[in-house]
């Protein structure tokens, strides 16, 4: 599979929707391969874990999905000795082989798409186009850190010194990485932190979110399947006490984090605590994401920009817009064009191929949102309430006007977009209370004046800035994504330098 990497890799191409052909023949393998799944943590390739429990849509907690069966801590702690056992195997692979196996196994991905897309749908409540981009972005993942692999992991880099001397800086595993990821892309981001660590010669513990069990378990049999030796990829499934266990286990050399900003926090603290090595972090966490638009932005096109940022994928993105900070001069015409855009937007059961906004993920997302909403409708102005269907998660995308910024307090995750109006001589103050938020992960900008998009870029330190354009959906390789402050540590997945945190760097020195 070597062509899908080095000079000639390229993005994966997706599927054409919008062409009836192959929106049949997609639609066709979905039927096909779908079938209910039986997750199980699974150490040493063993399944393992107490008795299963149904795993239930979103669209409709009536029905279930699969099955899984889920670990304790004691299991945790078994399988971080696991991969102990099997780290040094992997690490002494040569590079090119374990970037070998992730290009398999990204092929395995393409080739059982039909369930990972009827899954992706059915247990996390995606649309297609949403599925179908998360599927491209986790294959996008495995054929570039498999690429990064050869290039960083090979014979390492020789350096310049005196005659007689050979000097090099290689890079290695760490040891055991315990890799915890989020429900809001169980593919994508369950399989960046896994294929980068992996790539990078570390054995990997991962525990995915509580509510995407299956899409894991499936992605982690194609791993296996596809050479990634079940001693150096072990998969424990549970909630957020199996995640601590992980944390707190000895053994573990490093951390790969993505999700809340609070639980980041936590996971530093345990492993600041620890007894022996310092244990490096990487997590990626939430935002309050802002979008600045002055009066010389094109409104069709920022109305058509804040709908996605804001209410695809029911705002379930860390990247998503929450924030929207409008001219004066044009915020009155902007919110009505935004929320005649917004009343186009179809909810409903995301398996069917004309809905725009699926649920939210479960029963306590839906409280913690209609609370919010609720709130609001009393302490704000009302823009636009739509309508949601009343079985299952759903929650209607919402514009709410707020007095000002700081009214915003933390991340609102879900379809539900607050804004706020600037008069020319307020722009300092805007971006004063976006930058004293804390955090700095995606940052949207309208303007048509070079010196203005300039001026707020250069005020905030945000990790991904899009300007005239919607602020979702960054590209592997393109749009290195992650942020900094409360957002994360970086480095950004996705970039030339994520692999490089996972590893070790050794310089050696010969006499020759
Ligand atoms: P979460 O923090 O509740 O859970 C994330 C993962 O951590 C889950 O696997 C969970 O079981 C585990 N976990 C929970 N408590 C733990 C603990 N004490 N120790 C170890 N693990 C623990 O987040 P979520 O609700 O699943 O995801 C949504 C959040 O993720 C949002 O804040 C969103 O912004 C963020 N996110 C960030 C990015 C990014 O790249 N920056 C991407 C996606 C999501
Ligand atoms: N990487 C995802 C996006 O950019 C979260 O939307």
């Amino acid at each position: 599979p070597r062509d899908l990497y080095g000079p000639k890799r390229r993005n994966s191409r997706g599927v054409e929707l919008g062409h009836r052909d192959s929106l049949d023949a997609l639609m066709a393998e979905i039927r096909a391969q779908r079938r209910d799944v039986l997750a199980s943590s699974l150490v040493d390739g063993a399944p393992r874990g107490g008795a299963a429990r149904p795993v239930l849509s979103p669209a409709d907690a009536r029905t279930a999905v699969g099955d899984v069966a889920e670990a304790d801590a004691s299991l945790a702690v078994e399988a971080i000795e696991a991969a102990r056992r099997g780290f040094r195997a992997w690490e002494r692979t040569p590079a090119h082989d374990r970037a070998d196996a992730l290009l398999r196994a990204s092929v395995a991905l393409e080739d059982r798409r039909g369930l990972l897309l009827d899954l992706l749908q059915r247990e996390a409540g995606k649309t297609l186009d949403d599925a179908v981009a998360e599927l491209r972005e986790a294959v996008d993942f495995l054929r570039y850190y498999a690429a990064q692999a050869r290039e960083l992991f090979g014979e390492g880099e020789a350096l310049p010194g005196p005659t007689g001397e050979d000097n090099r800086l290689l890079h290695r595993g760490r040891g055991v990485f315990v890799c915890i990821s989020p429900w809001n892309f169980p593919l994508a981001i369950f399989l960046g932190q896994v294929s980068a660590a992996l790539a990078a010669g570390n054995a990997v513990v991962a525990k995915p979110a509580e509510q995407t069990p299956l899409i894991a378990f499936e992605a982690v049999k194609a791993l296996h399947e596809s050479g990634v030796p079940s001693s150096a990829l072990q998969l424990v499934l549970g909630d957020g006490a199996v995640g601590a266990a992980l944390v707190g286990a000895p053994g573990v050399a490093g951390v790969a984090f993505t999700g809340s900003t609070e639980t980041a926090r936590r996971i530093n603290q345990t492993l600041a605590g620890k007894d022996g090595p310092i244990v490096p972090l990487i997590a990626e966490t939430g935002g309050i994401n802002a979008m600045i638009v002055d009066a010389t932005a094109l409104p069709e096109q920022v109305a058509d920009d804040v709908v996605t940022s804001a209410f695809r994928s029911a705002g379930q993105r860390c990247s998503a817009l929450r924030l929207l900070c409008v001219q004066e001069d044009v915020a009155d015409r902007m919110i009505e064009m935004i929320a005649g855009a917004a009343a186009e937007l179809k909810l409903g059961d995301p398996t069917a191929i004309d809905v725009h906004v699926g649920p939210v993920i479960d029963a306590e997302a839906k409280e913690r949102l209609d609370a919010h909403v609720a709130r609001l409708r009393r302490d704000a102005i009302t823009r636009y309430a739509g309508d949601a269907p009343a079985q299952g998660y759903f929650v209607a995308p919402h514009i709410f006007e707020l007095s000002a910024p700081a009214e915003l307090k933390e991340e609102i995750f879900g379809p539900v977009l607050h804004v706020v109006r600037w008069k020319a001589n307020e722009l300092d103050g805007v971006l004063d209370a976006i930058e004293a938020s804390g955090y700095g992960l995606t940052l949207g900008v309208h303007s048509r004046i070079d010196t203005t998009v300039a001026r707020v870029l250069s005020r905030l330190d945000v990790g991904n800035c899009y300007v005239n354009r919607n602020m979702i959906g960054a590209v592997v390789g393109t749009q290195p994504f992650g942020g900094s402050g409360l957002s994360g540590t970086g480095p950004k997945a996705g970039g030339p330098n994520y692999l490089k945190r996972f590893a070790l760097e050794q310089t050696v020195t010969v006499n020759t």
